[in-house]
């Protein structure tokens, strides 16, 4: 598709300014924080560091085209009524219905994808959500959506429990709204931008615009650059007009751009997104099988978590509540002494945004004797501590460096993340966590692209001087549906993150599977149901056996 391609030459020439239209953060939550260590740097030295970097640090990311692939999603801009539509879109069995189906088979159905005057559509590029729920033995799994590219699209769901299963499948984004994400992510360098406040002798102060790159501060003046020396992590600000760069002390969000025309907004207005097709099958009934010791369940026999497993897709789905790992025996860790048995001795790092402090907040809040300290730090960004001091458990959580969508948090506390796996011995009683993604949906990939390579370098550092240490990745979970955050948009950063960590030994918590797969509404911030579950697959990382 040349996307990224296309990204750099117009990105290149885009100067246009975007302009804001207000400063009110209508993402509800607070994923965190950013992290800049000051090094102030003079005026801007542009340094381009377009794809160099992420080609040199990691070689199977340099294919961002092909990393990022979507199917063609059409040339109609504009008119609403030719973009997919949930109500006329529809979807039947692939073959002819049956009285019962086998456990461990599969459920195919084929979607026709209809615009709202009723028409097939021609093209593909839809995001469609399936899922195959069992409400009775609380279960569900995201099926599989296979983009035929001609408007039709092949639905899979494996069978995977005994007992009702149904069906259903929701329009996230026509392919229409895709094309204007798309359109977006190559062409504008951000579609937020953030605050540096300055801070000088005798009360003197400055509040400045921040943002990943210099164009999209839309300063015509000098501009502060600052690098993380270790990780090459920049960050840029507008110069203030009395205080010299390095008396920046404190970051937070800025506005969100105005990116869009009005025909794009009704592309993703709440009555076309997010919104469920006609039921088109009927409940089926998948019956147990009648050999092997767990036959209400398909599950084979899995080996223990261990970092490094290829997973299958679906990676698992909830039975009776609990997430059940496909390619490997997940526990779960129901009660406080398991927990702490499993921690005993670790001193756990997590970095990341605020869906991973949900991880350090429900073990907080789960186990009595693992104490918060730092009880007075009230930025959203942290840091965090909590300790056990009778089994020895310390468990950190620090927010992840800019580009950090926060209140306003001091810039000293905001670490690169590089930078601080470059500072941990490790070994067979560190456990890191790392969980990034939603914050760099406002960026086009190859932000994200390069935060991750020099993350990359930092893990394989890592466990190439202590190889006993565990790295989980929690990939970006559903949530929003907007052009600022989209699943759409979660999706190719969770390309770019398996990418990154492909061929390491680290353990991946499939996040976004785990928030898809059950008759939930999307929150970024997901139900404790679903952090229970994520955590517990962590804890079987950490507790194999
Ligand atoms: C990137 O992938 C695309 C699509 O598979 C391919 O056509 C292209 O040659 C690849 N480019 C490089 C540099 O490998
Ligand atoms: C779409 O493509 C699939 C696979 O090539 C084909 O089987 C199907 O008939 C096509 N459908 C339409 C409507 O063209
Ligand atoms: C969706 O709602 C908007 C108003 O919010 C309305 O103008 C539009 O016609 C609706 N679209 C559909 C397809 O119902």
């Amino acid at each position: 598709m040349g996307q990224f391609k296309d990204y750099k030459i117009l990105a290149v020439g885009l100067v246009l300014l975007v302009w804001v239209i207000y400063f009110k953060m209508f993402w509800p939550e607070t994923i965190i924080h950013p992290p800049p260590v000051p090094f102030p740097v003079s005026k801007y030295a542009s340094e381009s560091m377009e794809s160099s970097d992420w080609d040199s640090h990691t070689h199977k990311l340099t294919n961002l085209t092909h990393l990022l692939y979507w199917p063609p999603t059409g040339r109609d801009r504009g008119n609403i009524l030719v973009s997919t539509s949930p109500k006329t879109s529809t979807y039947y069995l692939k073959g002819p219905a049956k009285a019962t189906y086998d456990l461990g088979g599969h459920l195919e159905a084929i979607l026709v994808a209809r615009d709202h005057m009723g028409r097939p559509k021609t093209h593909g590029g839809d995001l469609f959500r399936a899922q195959l729920l069992g409400p009775e033995s609380k279960a569900g799994v995201p099926g599989e959506v296979k983009d035929l590219e001609n408007g039709t699209y092949l639905l899979s769901f494996p069978l995977l429990w005994a007992g009702k299963a149904q069906v259903q499948v929701r329009l996230i984004h026509s392919s229409e709204a895709v094309g204007v994400l798309q359109r977006i992510w190559r062409e504008k360098r951000a579609t937020v931008d953030f605050r540096g406040y300055f801070q000088g002798k005798e009360r003197a102060k400055e509040t400045m615009i921040c943002n990943v790159d210099p164009q999209s501060i839309g300063s015509k003046g000098p501009v502060c650059q600052y690098r993380d020396e270790v990780s090459g992590e920049v960050w840029f600000c507008t110069q203030p007009h009395t205080l010299p760069c390095n008396a920046l002390v404190g970051h937070s969000s800025g506005s969100y751009l105005k990116v869009t025309t009005p025909q794009d907004e009704a592309l993703f207005a709440g009555n076309v997104t997010d919104k469920p097709l006609p039921s088109g099958i009927s409940p089926i009934l998948v019956k147990p099988a009648t050999t092997g010791k767990r036959s209400s369940l398909a599950l084979s026999s899995r080996p223990p978590c261990r970092p490094g497993h290829l997973s299958p897709k679906p990676s698992g789905f909830y039975h009776q509540d609990r997430w059940h790992s496909r390619f490997c025996d997940s526990r779960s860790f129901p009660t406080v002494s398991s927990i702490l048995d499993c921690l005993a001795g670790r001193i756990v790092y997590m970095m990341g945004d605020s869906t991973l402090r949900q991880w350090w907040e429900y073990l907080r809040d789960t186990v009595p004797s693992l104490k918060p300290l730092d009880l007075h730090v009230t930025y959203q960004t942290g840091p965090l501590m909590a300790v056990e001091t009778m089994r020895g458990i310390v468990m950190h959580w620090r927010a992840h460096s800019w580009p950090l969508r926060s209140l306003r948090t001091p810039v000293a506390s905001l670490h690169s993340v590089a930078k601080e796996l470059h500072g941990l011995a490790g070994g067979p009683y560190t456990v890191v966590v790392l969980g990034l993604g939603a914050h760099f949906t406002t960026f086009p990939p190859s932000i994200f692209a390069r935060r991750l390579a020099g993350i990359r370098e930092a893990v394989m550092a890592l466990l190439a001087r202590e190889p006993r240490t565990l790295v989980v990745i929690k990939l970006a979970n559903t949530g929003y549906k907007s052009v600022y955050g989209s699943d759409w948009l979660t999706l190719q950063v969770n390309r770019l993150l398996r990418a990154a960590f492909a061929g390491l030994q680290v353990a991946f918590v499939d996040a976004w599977e785990m928030t898809s797969s059950l008759a939930l509404p999307d929150n970024i911030h997901p139900v404790k149901l679903i952090v229970r579950n994520e955590v517990d697959l962590l804890l079987s990382f950490i507790c194999p056996i």
